[in-house]
């Protein structure tokens, strides 16, 4: 038996990093698509990248809705998730309904904080593990797939209970961490050479680092008109602001785990220079998201953090002040289209 693996939101990161799962040995992928159903049915995703080059992937299944899925009755051993965290606009926890079974792992691929939280309430029993990634891709038209640049993928599984005020470890910790180091062994089995395994707390603040840099610049480019992560970084009024940000999460992030910030990950200061000397020019995907009329990850990369916080005493005022006035402002927007969608 293969290990069978099934991409829920086969977008950019999904179809990415189904793409390079789909070379594993023993290993089947397959998508479960929404607009770009029709086009990858037909022709499978077509990968390029600069890493591994031009690839044509075509999933085991191609399922067009969650109903499609349902019906293949195929037990799976990982579902990849890799749609948009909009907890405002969809419980997506609830598209996998049905897909749960025994052995089956959950794996996270979004950005923001609490992003976990509906999966594990919805299937209590299953392996939740939580993924940051800082890979770059885009998905230029359906069923074409654009790998910019990095690969890293940080993987933990996720165990809230061992928290501090939790209850300890369970007996069923095992399993979860160990589908966690299966799926690490994969993607570094395919080329993903800089996938690694976490702790629970240790991939926490990874994604509350991957915050600093999110909450700083996606809702800055968006206030600012679309300016990109370069241009605010070398702007020294912007700058100011991004450092007030930045710090304000690495300092809260500590308040919220109860724990140290891990030495190794990268200081403000760092990330801040490396941003002035990157010339990529590209816009963060708020940003992107905000210029079509697309529903922003305000929720996962502001809203969270900022209730995280709340719930220990703490406020964060830059990203309060952001938040209030973009969710505000893309209400009005979604108003006068008519519809509180997309
Ligand atoms: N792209 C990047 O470079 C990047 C980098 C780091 C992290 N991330 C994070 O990775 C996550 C995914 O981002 P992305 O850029 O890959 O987004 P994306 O290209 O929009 O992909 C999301 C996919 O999920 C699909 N989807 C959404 N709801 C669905 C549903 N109910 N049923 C079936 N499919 C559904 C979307 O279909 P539709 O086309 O129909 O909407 C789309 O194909 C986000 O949390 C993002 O912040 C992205
Ligand atoms: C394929 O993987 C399954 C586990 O998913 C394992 O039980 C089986 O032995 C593997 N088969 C081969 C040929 O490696
Ligand atoms: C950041 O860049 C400035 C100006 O080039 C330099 O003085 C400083 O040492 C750099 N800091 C780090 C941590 O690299
Ligand atoms: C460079 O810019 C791109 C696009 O804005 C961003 O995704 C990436 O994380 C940046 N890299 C570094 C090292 O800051």
């Amino acid at each position: 038996m293969p290990t069978r693996i099934l991409i829920v939101g086969a977008g950019a990161i999904g179809a990415f990093y189904g793409s390079r799962l789909a070379c594993a040995a023993n290993t089947t992928v397959s998508a479960l698509c929404r607009s770009n159903f029709k086009a990858v049915r037909d022709h499978g995703f077509k990968v390029t990248s600069p890493n591994y080059g031009e690839q044509v992937f075509k999933p085991e299944y191609v399922f067009s809705s969650p109903e499609d899925a349902r019906k293949a009755g195929v037990k799976w051993d990982y579902l990849l998730v890799a749609t948009k965290a909009l907890p405002d606009v969809s419980d997506d926890s609830a598209l996998i309904e049905g897909l749960v079974s025994d052995g089956t792992s959950i794996i996270l691929v979004q950005n923001g904080l609490g992003v976990e939280e509906p999966y594990k309430k919805r299937f209590p029993k299953a392996a939740v593990l939580s993924a940051v990634t800082i890979a770059s891709a885009a998905q230029p038209s359906h069923g074409v797939i654009k790998h910019n640049r990095w690969t890293r993928i940080s993987i933990g599984p996720y165990l809230p209970h061992l928290d501090q005020g939790g209850s300890g470890s369970k007996p069923d910790d095992k399993a979860v961490i160990d589908s966690n180091k299966k799926i690490v062994y994969l993607l570094q089995e395919v080329g993903i050479k800089d996938a690694e395994s976490y702790s629970h707390a240790g991939l926490q603040f990874v994604r509350w680092h991957k915050i600093a840099i999110n909450a700083a610049m996606n809702p800055s480019s968006v206030l600012s008109g679309g300016l990109g992560n370069q241009e605010m970084s070398l702007d020294p009024e912007i700058s100011r602001h991004l450092t007030g940000v930045m710090n304000e999460v690495l300092e809260t992030a500590p308040k919220v785990l109860g724990k140290p910030l891990p030495p190794k990950l990268a200081t403000v200061e760092q990330l801040l220079n490396s941003t002035r000397k990157n010339s990529s020019g590209s816009k963060p995907s708020m940003w992107l998201d905000w210029e079509k009329g697309a529903r922003m990850e305000l929720e996962v990369i502001l809203g969270n953090p900022i209730r995280l916080a709340r719930q220990k005493g703490c406020e964060m005022p830059r990203l309060q002040s952001m938040y209030a006035l973009l969710k505000a402002a893309q209400e009005n927007r979604d108003k006068a289209k008519g519809s509180s969608r997309l």
